[in-house]
């Protein structure tokens, strides 16, 4: 059966790094006989300025019919004065949320080749493999109500609501201990349940949940030591699962430990398995058009679509083999240079990637 998989290149960097998919996909149906067949639509920003709007519904349509997704990346400065239901991010929220896309797996591992291009030191990182599990179409993201109104004093105040049902909380909770099942069977949960009432239920759901998963040892901590723990002693963590704002922080703040933003996958999968795969990183709009963005994050984006939606684990290994090969071989994104390294190109560094899977091919 030919996988029909929907490409989101979106805005800025989003194009030139869904270009080097594009890339390793084909090579993967050349070299590998991975039945596959593109289809490309726009998402965000360039659906705004071609059909007037962050989602078109015909992207919405292509996408339930597709069997996974890959998105590169959206937003920028210039759909930023925009009213908050045209902004590009507007149309990534409501993808996630059409789509049922709640769970969000944001894996953090260090590749051991870039244990010098983390900001700490090698042996703070060195072996880092962290899951976040990150809710993504509930809490303060979505909550109502919300809106920006004028007091009775005449002065305009901001308001969002964070809200989580005992049935959403459960719900991730169970992907969660379900992964550290299969991992290292640590789960730390990170909630704020010494101020918010949302955590407090957070909290009760996610200790419901652990007799009957006996494999799993479960612990509570607030989000703000874990921010800091993150940084000082990362290799504790095994699991981590929390809600949408706090997920959103902590896995740019794990992208760092791994060397660089540009390095980080991620899977939002809904309860059957489909899923939109992303970079966790941004558009990148003060690198975009000059060949700088790491494309590994969204190649190995394209490794967790091969594993979790296309049932491809083989070629999915081989994705991730290839990236550490090409890693291993010194090539570096300006992301992940050294001062004095040499600097490989976007296009440059999804060719390589290609070449390594060529090489093991035969
Ligand atoms: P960003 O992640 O785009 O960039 C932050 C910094 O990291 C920048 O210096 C950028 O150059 C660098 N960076 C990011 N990805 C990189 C890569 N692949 N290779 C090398 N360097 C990389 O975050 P931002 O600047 O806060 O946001 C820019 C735009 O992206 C905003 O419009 C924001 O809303 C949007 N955004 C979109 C997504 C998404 O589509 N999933 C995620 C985050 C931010
Ligand atoms: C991410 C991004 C998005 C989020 C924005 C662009 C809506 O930061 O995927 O991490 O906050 O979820
Ligand atoms: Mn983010």
């Amino acid at each position: 059966m030919t996988h029909r998989v929907l490409m989101l290149p979106g805005d800025h960097i989003g194009p030139e790094i869904v270009a080097e998919a594009d890339k390793v996909l084909r090579c993967l149906a050349d070299a590998f006989g991975l039945a596959v067949e593109l289809e490309y639509a726009n998402l965000g920003g360039c659906a705004v300025d071609a059909e007037g709007t962050p989602l078109p519904a015909s992207t919405l349509g292509l996408a339930r019919q597709a069997d996974a997704a890959l998105l590169g990346a959206v937003g920028g400065p210039e759909w930023d004065g925009l009213a908050r239901e045209r902004r590009p991010e507007r149309g990534l929220l409501a993808i996630r949320a059409e789509l049922g896309l709640f769970a969000n797996l944001r894996p953090a591992i260090l590749f051991p080749e870039l244990a010098g291009a983390s900001s700490l030191r090698p042996e703070v990182v060195s072996g880092l493999d962290i899951l976040i599990v990150r809710e993504l179409t509930g809490g303060i993201y979505f909550g109502d109500p919300r809106g920006i109104r004028e007091r009775t004093d005449g002065v305009r105040e901001g308001f969002n609501t964070l809200v989580y049902g005992a049935d959403e909380i459960a719900r991730i909770g169970q992907v969660a201990f379900a992964a550290a099942e299969r991992r290292g069977g640590q789960l730390c949960s990170v909630d704020k349940a010494n101020v918010l009432e949302s955590s407090e239920l957070w909290r009760e759901v996610m200790t419901g949940l652990a007799p009957s998963h006996p494999g799993v040892e479960l612990s509570h901590m607030y989000v703000d030591n874990a921010a800091m723990q993150l940084v000082r002693a990362p290799r504790q963590f095994d699991v981590m699962v929390t809600g949408n704002l706090f997920g959103d922080i902590l896995s740019d703040c794990a992208a760092m430990l791994t060397g660089s933003i540009g390095m980080l996958p991620s899977a939002s999968l809904d309860e059957q398995g489909f899923g939109l795969y992303e970079p966790v990183h941004g558009s990148a709009p003060d690198i975009a058009g000059q060949g700088k963005a790491n494309p590994l994050a969204t190649l190995l984006s394209v490794a967790m679509m091969l594993r979790h939606s296309l049932d491809e684990g083989d070629l999915a290994d081989r994705v991730e083999r290839a990236v550490a090969r090409v890693l291993a071989s010194g090539l570096r994104t300006a992301d992940l240079a050294a001062p004095g390294d040499s600097v490989t190109p976007t296009a440059a560094m999804g060719d390589a990637v290609v070449e390594a899977l060529r090489a093991e091919a035969g």
